[in-house]
Protein backbone atom coordinates (compact mmCIF):
# COMPACT_ATOMS: atom_id res chain seq x y z
CA UNK A 1 0.00 0.00 0.00
CA UNK A 2 2.61 2.48 0.98
CA UNK A 3 4.16 2.17 -2.54
CA UNK A 4 0.74 4.31 -3.69
CA UNK A 5 2.98 7.09 -1.93
CA UNK A 6 5.05 9.23 -4.22
CA UNK A 7 7.69 11.20 -2.02
CA UNK A 8 9.42 13.93 -4.22
CA UNK A 9 8.86 17.24 -1.80
CA UNK A 10 8.32 15.60 1.15
CA UNK A 11 11.25 12.90 0.52
CA UNK A 12 13.92 14.32 2.84
CA UNK A 13 11.40 15.70 5.92
CA UNK A 14 12.84 13.04 7.79
CA UNK A 15 16.38 14.31 8.00
CA UNK A 16 17.26 16.54 10.86
CA UNK A 17 18.96 18.94 8.45
CA UNK A 18 16.75 18.82 5.13
CA UNK A 19 16.12 22.57 5.48
CA UNK A 20 19.89 23.07 5.33
CA UNK A 21 21.98 23.70 1.63
CA UNK A 22 24.07 20.69 2.47
CA UNK A 23 20.41 18.53 3.84
CA UNK A 24 19.49 19.37 0.52
CA UNK A 25 22.26 19.07 -1.36
CA UNK A 26 22.90 15.53 -0.28
CA UNK A 27 19.44 14.20 -1.18
CA UNK A 28 19.65 15.46 -4.95
CA UNK A 29 19.19 18.98 -4.68
CA UNK A 30 19.88 22.00 -7.11
CA UNK A 31 21.13 19.47 -9.75
CA UNK A 32 18.01 20.29 -12.04
CA UNK A 33 19.35 23.96 -11.76
CA UNK A 34 22.45 23.71 -13.66
CA UNK A 35 20.81 21.38 -16.35
CA UNK A 36 17.96 24.28 -16.44
CA UNK A 37 20.64 27.23 -17.32
CA UNK A 38 22.43 25.11 -20.21
CA UNK A 39 18.69 25.24 -21.89
CA UNK A 40 17.35 27.70 -23.62
CA UNK A 41 14.51 30.05 -21.43
CA UNK A 42 11.90 28.44 -23.85
CA UNK A 43 12.79 25.14 -23.83
CA UNK A 44 12.48 25.29 -19.91
CA UNK A 45 8.73 26.41 -20.33
CA UNK A 46 7.93 23.85 -22.64
CA UNK A 47 9.18 20.75 -20.90
CA UNK A 48 7.24 22.00 -18.05
CA UNK A 49 3.61 22.44 -20.35
CA UNK A 50 5.09 18.94 -21.49
CA UNK A 51 5.30 17.49 -18.39
CA UNK A 52 1.64 19.34 -17.84
CA UNK A 53 2.03 20.90 -14.43
CA UNK A 54 -1.22 22.65 -13.33
CA UNK A 55 -0.95 25.54 -10.55
CA UNK A 56 -1.53 24.06 -6.83
CA UNK A 57 -2.95 26.95 -5.59
CA UNK A 58 -6.32 25.78 -6.12
CA UNK A 59 -7.39 26.82 -9.29
CA UNK A 60 -5.21 23.96 -11.32
CA UNK A 61 -4.36 26.48 -14.25
CA UNK A 62 -1.93 24.88 -16.60
CA UNK A 63 1.82 26.38 -14.90
CA UNK A 64 4.02 26.49 -18.85
CA UNK A 65 0.62 27.76 -20.36
CA UNK A 66 0.54 30.85 -17.69
CA UNK A 67 4.42 31.52 -17.91
CA UNK A 68 4.47 31.47 -21.94
CA UNK A 69 1.62 34.34 -21.70
CA UNK A 70 4.47 36.95 -20.51
CA UNK A 71 5.75 39.06 -23.25
CA UNK A 72 8.93 38.80 -24.37
CA UNK A 73 10.83 41.48 -25.77
CA UNK A 74 9.16 43.73 -24.24
CA UNK A 75 11.48 45.72 -22.72
CA UNK A 76 10.01 45.94 -19.39
CA UNK A 77 11.23 44.16 -16.13
CA UNK A 78 9.71 40.50 -15.57
CA UNK A 79 8.54 39.52 -11.46
CA UNK A 80 8.15 36.09 -10.51
CA UNK A 81 5.79 36.46 -7.13
CA UNK A 82 5.61 33.19 -5.25
CA UNK A 83 2.24 32.72 -3.35
CA UNK A 84 2.85 31.32 0.06
CA UNK A 85 0.01 32.88 1.99
CA UNK A 86 -1.69 30.26 3.00
CA UNK A 87 -4.16 30.61 4.94
CA UNK A 88 -7.55 28.58 4.38
CA UNK A 89 -9.14 26.54 6.86
CA UNK A 90 -7.64 23.16 6.85
CA UNK A 91 -4.67 23.83 4.18
CA UNK A 92 -1.79 22.94 5.33
CA UNK A 93 1.38 21.87 2.75
CA UNK A 94 3.23 25.02 1.64
CA UNK A 95 3.92 25.64 5.20
CA UNK A 96 5.61 22.66 6.31
CA UNK A 97 6.86 22.19 2.66
CA UNK A 98 8.71 25.49 3.45
CA UNK A 99 9.54 24.83 7.28
CA UNK A 100 11.08 21.52 6.03
CA UNK A 101 12.44 22.04 2.21
CA UNK A 102 13.02 26.09 1.40
CA UNK A 103 15.59 25.35 -0.76
CA UNK A 104 13.59 23.30 -3.51
CA UNK A 105 11.84 26.09 -3.56
CA UNK A 106 14.23 28.82 -4.35
CA UNK A 107 15.41 26.03 -6.71
CA UNK A 108 12.57 25.74 -8.43
CA UNK A 109 12.08 30.02 -8.07
CA UNK A 110 15.36 30.24 -9.80
CA UNK A 111 14.24 28.15 -12.92
CA UNK A 112 10.97 29.58 -13.48
CA UNK A 113 12.34 33.74 -13.10
CA UNK A 114 15.36 32.08 -16.03
CA UNK A 115 12.23 30.72 -18.02
CA UNK A 116 10.50 33.72 -17.96
CA UNK A 117 13.16 36.47 -18.05
CA UNK A 118 12.62 37.95 -14.92
CA UNK A 119 15.73 39.10 -12.51
CA UNK A 120 13.34 39.58 -9.20
CA UNK A 121 11.62 37.00 -7.44
CA UNK A 122 9.42 37.33 -4.20
CA UNK A 123 7.82 35.28 -1.98
CA UNK A 124 5.00 36.15 -0.14
CA UNK A 125 4.33 34.50 3.09
CA UNK A 126 1.95 34.77 5.36
CA UNK A 127 3.29 37.07 8.25
CA UNK A 128 2.28 34.60 11.26
CA UNK A 129 4.25 32.02 10.61
CA UNK A 130 7.55 33.27 11.77
CA UNK A 131 9.55 30.35 11.56
CA UNK A 132 8.99 29.53 8.13
CA UNK A 133 9.86 33.22 6.78
CA UNK A 134 13.22 32.69 9.73
CA UNK A 135 13.61 29.29 7.66
CA UNK A 136 13.03 31.19 4.29
CA UNK A 137 15.47 33.94 4.82
CA UNK A 138 18.54 31.43 6.20
CA UNK A 139 17.68 29.24 2.43
CA UNK A 140 18.18 32.73 0.85
CA UNK A 141 21.52 33.44 2.77
CA UNK A 142 22.52 30.08 2.22
CA UNK A 143 21.64 29.92 -1.30
CA UNK A 144 23.21 33.75 -2.29
CA UNK A 145 26.51 32.45 -0.56
CA UNK A 146 26.81 29.36 -2.63
CA UNK A 147 26.51 31.71 -6.03
CA UNK A 148 22.58 29.86 -6.87
CA UNK A 149 21.55 33.42 -6.24
CA UNK A 150 22.66 36.69 -6.98
CA UNK A 151 24.99 38.02 -10.23
CA UNK A 152 26.25 35.47 -12.91
CA UNK A 153 24.25 32.49 -11.64
CA UNK A 154 26.70 29.26 -11.40
CA UNK A 155 28.61 31.22 -14.31
CA UNK A 156 25.83 31.36 -16.78
CA UNK A 157 25.21 34.81 -17.23
CA UNK A 158 21.77 34.83 -15.61
CA UNK A 159 21.16 37.12 -12.26
CA UNK A 160 18.29 36.80 -9.76
CA UNK A 161 17.18 38.58 -6.58
CA UNK A 162 15.25 36.89 -4.33
CA UNK A 163 13.50 38.96 -1.98
CA UNK A 164 11.38 37.05 1.04
CA UNK A 165 8.27 39.54 1.76
CA UNK A 166 6.45 38.86 4.75
CA UNK A 167 2.84 39.98 4.90
CA UNK A 168 0.58 41.23 7.71
CA UNK A 169 -1.79 37.99 7.54
CA UNK A 170 -4.57 38.31 5.75
CA UNK A 171 -6.72 35.56 3.96
CA UNK A 172 -7.70 37.80 0.46
CA UNK A 173 -3.62 38.84 0.08
CA UNK A 174 -3.68 35.29 -1.26
CA UNK A 175 -6.11 36.09 -3.82
CA UNK A 176 -3.44 36.64 -6.80
CA UNK A 177 -4.12 40.71 -7.71
CA UNK A 178 -4.51 41.88 -3.35
CA UNK A 179 -1.17 39.74 -3.12
CA UNK A 180 0.06 42.00 -5.81
CA UNK A 181 -1.26 45.38 -4.10
CA UNK A 182 -0.04 44.00 -0.74
CA UNK A 183 3.66 43.69 -2.37
CA UNK A 184 3.50 47.14 -3.41
CA UNK A 185 2.64 48.33 -0.23
CA UNK A 186 -1.01 49.10 -0.38
CA UNK A 187 -4.09 47.83 1.71
CA UNK A 188 -4.55 44.06 0.07
CA UNK A 189 -7.24 44.79 -1.97
CA UNK A 190 -8.25 42.74 -5.18
CA UNK A 191 -8.13 44.43 -8.54
CA UNK A 192 -9.69 44.09 -11.52
CA UNK A 193 -8.74 41.76 -14.11
CA UNK A 194 -7.91 42.15 -17.20
CA UNK A 195 -5.20 43.39 -17.59
CA UNK A 196 -4.34 40.13 -16.37
CA UNK A 197 -0.80 39.98 -14.20
CA UNK A 198 0.69 38.75 -17.23
CA UNK A 199 0.20 41.63 -18.73
CA UNK A 200 0.18 44.51 -15.98
CA UNK A 201 1.02 42.90 -12.45
CA UNK A 202 3.71 44.19 -10.04
CA UNK A 203 4.54 47.17 -10.62
CA UNK A 204 2.44 47.54 -13.76
CA UNK A 205 5.00 44.51 -15.12
CA UNK A 206 4.37 41.33 -16.30
CA UNK A 207 4.50 38.95 -13.62
CA UNK A 208 3.92 35.41 -12.74
CA UNK A 209 2.19 34.35 -9.75
CA UNK A 210 2.17 30.76 -8.58
CA UNK A 211 1.80 28.55 -5.47
CA UNK A 212 4.62 27.05 -3.55
CA UNK A 213 3.89 23.91 -4.13
CA UNK A 214 3.66 24.50 -8.45
CA UNK A 215 7.24 26.61 -8.21
CA UNK A 216 8.11 23.68 -6.08
CA UNK A 217 7.36 21.12 -8.43
CA UNK A 218 9.39 22.75 -11.25
CA UNK A 219 13.12 21.51 -10.25
CA UNK A 220 11.95 17.75 -10.36
CA UNK A 221 10.42 18.18 -14.28
CA UNK A 222 13.91 19.39 -15.10
CA UNK A 223 15.78 16.93 -13.39
CA UNK A 224 13.79 13.87 -14.07
CA UNK A 225 12.18 14.84 -17.50
CA UNK A 226 8.25 15.71 -18.66
CA UNK A 227 7.58 12.22 -19.40
CA UNK A 228 8.28 11.01 -15.73
CA UNK A 229 5.92 13.68 -14.34
CA UNK A 230 3.28 13.04 -16.93
CA UNK A 231 3.24 9.94 -16.43
CA UNK A 232 2.12 10.38 -12.97
CA UNK A 233 -1.42 10.93 -12.13
CA UNK A 234 -4.55 10.82 -14.67
CA UNK A 235 -5.42 11.59 -17.62
CA UNK A 236 -5.73 15.47 -17.47
CA UNK A 237 -4.74 15.80 -13.76
CA UNK A 238 -0.53 14.66 -14.09
CA UNK A 239 2.08 15.12 -11.08
CA UNK A 240 2.05 14.11 -7.74
CA UNK A 241 0.45 16.28 -4.63
CA UNK A 242 0.77 16.64 -1.10
CA UNK A 243 -2.65 15.65 0.64
CA UNK A 244 -3.02 17.07 3.98
CA UNK A 245 -5.35 14.89 6.09
CA UNK A 246 -6.76 16.80 9.22
CA UNK A 247 -9.72 16.03 11.66
CA UNK A 248 -10.84 12.93 12.91
CA UNK A 249 -7.92 10.59 11.66
CA UNK A 250 -5.69 8.08 13.19
CA UNK A 251 -3.11 9.89 11.79
CA UNK A 252 -3.20 13.66 10.12
CA UNK A 253 -0.50 14.76 7.94
CA UNK A 254 0.46 15.34 4.38
CA UNK A 255 0.88 12.65 1.91
CA UNK A 256 2.42 13.27 -1.35
CA UNK A 257 0.55 11.01 -4.13
CA UNK A 258 -0.01 10.54 -7.60
CA UNK A 259 -3.09 12.93 -8.47
CA UNK A 260 -5.98 10.55 -8.29
CA UNK A 261 -5.77 8.47 -5.09
CA UNK A 262 -8.83 7.93 -3.54
CA UNK A 263 -9.92 9.04 -0.14
CA UNK A 264 -9.94 5.07 0.83
CA UNK A 265 -6.57 4.80 0.07
CA UNK A 266 -5.23 8.17 1.96
CA UNK A 267 -7.50 6.57 5.19
CA UNK A 268 -5.91 2.91 4.75
CA UNK A 269 -2.64 5.24 4.66
CA UNK A 270 -3.45 7.04 7.57
CA UNK A 271 -4.45 4.38 10.12
CA UNK A 272 -8.14 5.07 9.40
CA UNK A 273 -10.67 6.92 11.12
CA UNK A 274 -10.31 7.40 15.07
CA UNK A 275 -11.53 5.09 17.02
CA UNK A 276 -12.85 3.19 14.22
CA UNK A 277 -16.07 5.85 14.07
CA UNK A 278 -17.67 6.11 10.26
CA UNK A 279 -16.74 8.87 8.17
CA UNK A 280 -19.15 11.60 8.26
CA UNK A 281 -18.59 14.31 5.99
CA UNK A 282 -15.17 15.66 4.32
CA UNK A 283 -13.67 18.59 1.78
CA UNK A 284 -11.45 17.13 -0.93
CA UNK A 285 -9.92 20.85 -1.44
CA UNK A 286 -9.96 23.14 1.70
CA UNK A 287 -13.36 24.74 2.97
CA UNK A 288 -13.70 26.50 -0.21
CA UNK A 289 -15.27 23.32 -2.08
CA UNK A 290 -18.22 21.75 -1.26
CA UNK A 291 -18.05 19.03 1.23
CA UNK A 292 -18.39 15.47 0.37
CA UNK A 293 -19.60 12.29 2.12
CA UNK A 294 -18.87 8.73 2.21
CA UNK A 295 -20.90 7.83 -1.08
CA UNK A 296 -17.06 9.80 -2.45
CA UNK A 297 -14.74 7.15 -0.81
CA UNK A 298 -13.70 5.93 -4.04
CA UNK A 299 -14.00 8.83 -6.18
CA UNK A 300 -10.21 9.12 -8.10
CA UNK A 301 -9.14 13.21 -6.63
CA UNK A 302 -8.50 15.07 -9.75
CA UNK A 303 -9.21 17.86 -10.62
CA UNK A 304 -12.07 16.47 -13.01
CA UNK A 305 -13.57 13.49 -10.97
CA UNK A 306 -13.93 16.31 -7.98
CA UNK A 307 -15.47 18.91 -9.97
CA UNK A 308 -17.78 16.27 -11.45
CA UNK A 309 -18.92 15.39 -8.19
CA UNK A 310 -19.88 19.26 -7.59
CA UNK A 311 -16.65 20.10 -5.34
CA UNK A 312 -13.35 20.99 -6.16
CA UNK A 313 -9.76 19.19 -5.54
CA UNK A 314 -8.97 23.15 -4.80
CA UNK A 315 -4.97 22.97 -2.16
CA UNK A 316 -5.72 18.97 -1.29
CA UNK A 317 -6.56 19.65 1.99
CA UNK A 318 -8.23 16.59 3.24
CA UNK A 319 -10.64 17.80 6.25
CA UNK A 320 -11.99 14.38 7.50
CA UNK A 321 -15.00 14.86 10.11
CA UNK A 322 -16.95 11.65 11.73
CA UNK A 323 -20.27 11.01 13.16
CA UNK A 324 -19.42 12.91 16.05
CA UNK A 325 -19.32 16.37 14.53
CA UNK A 326 -22.43 18.88 14.08
CA UNK A 327 -22.68 20.20 10.04
CA UNK A 328 -24.19 23.33 11.29
CA UNK A 329 -21.54 23.85 13.15
CA UNK A 330 -18.50 23.14 11.56
CA UNK A 331 -20.14 25.38 8.78
CA UNK A 332 -20.62 27.68 10.81
CA UNK A 333 -17.34 27.51 11.84
CA UNK A 334 -16.29 28.59 8.26
CA UNK A 335 -18.45 30.79 7.45
CA UNK A 336 -17.33 33.07 10.34
CA UNK A 337 -13.68 32.97 8.96
CA UNK A 338 -15.47 34.35 5.48
CA UNK A 339 -17.09 36.89 7.04
CA UNK A 340 -13.93 37.80 9.01
CA UNK A 341 -11.97 37.79 6.22
CA UNK A 342 -13.78 39.34 3.02
CA UNK A 343 -11.99 42.58 2.40
CA UNK A 344 -15.42 44.37 2.11
CA UNK A 345 -14.92 45.77 -1.17
CA UNK A 346 -17.83 44.26 -2.71
CA UNK A 347 -21.86 44.36 -1.01
CA UNK A 348 -22.69 40.75 -1.93
CA UNK A 349 -19.59 39.46 -0.07
CA UNK A 350 -19.52 41.66 2.35
CA UNK A 351 -23.11 42.07 3.39
CA UNK A 352 -23.81 38.10 2.22
CA UNK A 353 -21.06 36.36 4.60
CA UNK A 354 -22.75 39.02 7.71
CA UNK A 355 -26.48 37.20 6.54
CA UNK A 356 -24.92 34.06 6.69
CA UNK A 357 -23.17 34.03 9.74
CA UNK A 358 -26.32 35.35 11.56
CA UNK A 359 -28.66 32.83 10.29
CA UNK A 360 -26.37 29.81 10.27
CA UNK A 361 -25.97 31.07 14.03
CA UNK A 362 -29.15 31.13 15.34
CA UNK A 363 -30.02 27.30 13.41
CA UNK A 364 -27.22 25.90 15.48
CA UNK A 365 -28.63 27.39 19.10
CA UNK A 366 -31.95 26.57 18.21
CA UNK A 367 -33.24 30.18 17.30
CA UNK A 368 -33.70 29.54 13.59
CA UNK A 369 -37.45 29.94 12.15
CA UNK A 370 -38.55 28.09 9.17
CA UNK A 371 -37.87 29.88 6.17
CA UNK A 372 -33.75 29.86 7.65
CA UNK A 373 -32.93 27.15 5.59
CA UNK A 374 -33.96 29.05 1.96
CA UNK A 375 -33.55 32.15 3.02
CA UNK A 376 -29.48 30.83 3.53
CA UNK A 377 -29.76 29.53 -0.16
CA UNK A 378 -31.26 32.81 -1.60
CA UNK A 379 -28.30 34.73 0.50
CA UNK A 380 -25.47 31.96 -1.30
CA UNK A 381 -27.34 32.44 -4.80
CA UNK A 382 -26.90 36.14 -4.28
CA UNK A 383 -23.28 35.73 -3.46
CA UNK A 384 -22.14 33.59 -6.13
CA UNK A 385 -21.39 34.94 -9.35
CA UNK A 386 -21.70 38.16 -8.07
CA UNK A 387 -18.80 38.93 -5.39
CA UNK A 388 -15.48 41.09 -7.15
CA UNK A 389 -13.28 38.26 -6.08
CA UNK A 390 -12.93 34.10 -5.92
CA UNK A 391 -13.41 34.93 -1.92
CA UNK A 392 -17.33 35.80 -1.83
CA UNK A 393 -17.80 33.00 -4.44
CA UNK A 394 -15.55 30.48 -2.22
CA UNK A 395 -18.11 30.87 1.26
CA UNK A 396 -20.57 29.45 -0.23
CA UNK A 397 -20.33 26.38 -1.26
CA UNK A 398 -19.62 24.41 2.32
CA UNK A 399 -23.41 25.93 3.01
CA UNK A 400 -25.37 25.20 -0.54
CA UNK A 401 -23.29 21.72 -0.39
CA UNK A 402 -24.20 20.90 3.27
CA UNK A 403 -27.76 21.68 3.18
CA UNK A 404 -27.57 19.52 -0.15
CA UNK A 405 -26.56 16.08 1.83
CA UNK A 406 -27.48 16.57 5.33
CA UNK A 407 -30.84 19.09 5.03
CA UNK A 408 -32.89 17.41 8.11
CA UNK A 409 -30.10 17.88 10.20
CA UNK A 410 -30.88 21.96 9.72
CA UNK A 411 -34.42 21.03 10.07
CA UNK A 412 -33.60 19.04 13.24
CA UNK A 413 -32.06 21.85 15.14
CA UNK A 414 -34.65 23.98 13.88
CA UNK A 415 -37.35 22.02 15.06
CA UNK A 416 -35.69 20.32 18.53
CA UNK A 417 -34.26 24.10 19.40
CA UNK A 418 -30.60 23.70 19.42
CA UNK A 419 -27.47 21.32 18.52
CA UNK A 420 -28.42 17.79 19.57
CA UNK A 421 -24.56 16.93 19.35
CA UNK A 422 -22.18 16.95 21.95
CA UNK A 423 -19.30 18.92 21.11
CA UNK A 424 -16.78 17.30 23.25
CA UNK A 425 -17.51 14.15 21.42
CA UNK A 426 -16.25 15.84 18.40
CA UNK A 427 -13.06 17.20 19.69
CA UNK A 428 -9.62 15.80 18.50
CA UNK A 429 -7.96 15.39 22.25
CA UNK A 430 -11.17 12.51 22.92
CA UNK A 431 -9.89 9.37 21.75
CA UNK A 432 -8.14 8.31 18.93
C1 LIG B 1 -9.30 34.54 -1.22
C2 LIG B 1 -8.27 33.77 -1.96
C3 LIG B 1 -7.15 33.30 -1.28
C4 LIG B 1 -6.16 32.60 -1.96
N1 LIG B 1 -5.09 32.16 -1.26
C5 LIG B 1 -4.09 31.52 -1.91
C6 LIG B 1 -2.93 31.11 -1.21
O1 LIG B 1 -2.80 31.29 -0.01
N2 LIG B 1 -1.95 30.47 -1.92
C7 LIG B 1 -2.07 30.26 -3.28
O2 LIG B 1 -1.15 29.73 -3.89
N3 LIG B 1 -3.16 30.63 -3.95
C8 LIG B 1 -4.16 31.27 -3.31
N4 LIG B 1 -5.25 31.69 -4.02
C9 LIG B 1 -5.28 31.47 -5.49
C10 LIG B 1 -4.45 32.57 -6.18
O3 LIG B 1 -5.31 33.66 -6.47
C11 LIG B 1 -3.82 32.08 -7.48
O4 LIG B 1 -4.79 31.47 -8.25
C12 LIG B 1 -2.67 31.11 -7.27
O5 LIG B 1 -1.69 31.63 -6.41
C13 LIG B 1 -2.04 30.79 -8.61
O6 LIG B 1 -1.00 29.86 -8.45
P1 LIG B 1 -0.98 28.46 -9.22
O7 LIG B 1 -1.36 28.73 -10.63
O8 LIG B 1 0.40 27.98 -9.04
O9 LIG B 1 -2.00 27.59 -8.54
C14 LIG B 1 -6.28 32.37 -3.35
C15 LIG B 1 -7.41 32.84 -4.04
C16 LIG B 1 -8.40 33.52 -3.34
C17 LIG B 1 -9.59 34.01 -4.09
S1 LIG C 1 -15.63 39.08 -2.86
FE1 LIG C 1 -15.65 41.33 -2.64
S2 LIG C 1 -15.71 41.80 -0.43
FE2 LIG C 1 -15.24 39.60 -0.71
S3 LIG C 1 -13.02 39.57 -0.55
FE3 LIG C 1 -13.51 39.70 -2.74
S4 LIG C 1 -13.57 41.88 -3.22
FE4 LIG C 1 -13.56 41.69 -0.99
Amino acid sequence: MTDTLTPVLTANWDQPDSFTLDGYKRTGGYQALPKALAMAPDDVIAAVKAGSLRGRGGAGFPTGMKWSFIPQNDGKPHYLTVNADESEPGTCKDVPLMMANPHVLIEGAIITCYAIRASHAFIYVRGEVLHTIRRLQLAAAQAYEAGYLGKNILGSGFDLELIVHAGAGAYICGEETALLTSLEGYRGLPRNRPPFPAVEGLYASPTVINNVESISSVPSIIANGSDWFADLGTEKSKGYGIFSLSGHVKTPGQYEAPLGITLRELLELSGGMRGGRRLKFWTAGGSSAGILTDEHLDMPMDFESVAAAGSGLGTRSVQIFDETTCVVGAVLRWTEFYQHESCGKCTPCREGTFWLVRLLDRLEHGQGTDGDIEKMLDVCDNITGRAFCALGDSATPPITSAVHYFRDEFIQHHKEGGCPFDPAASTLWGDS
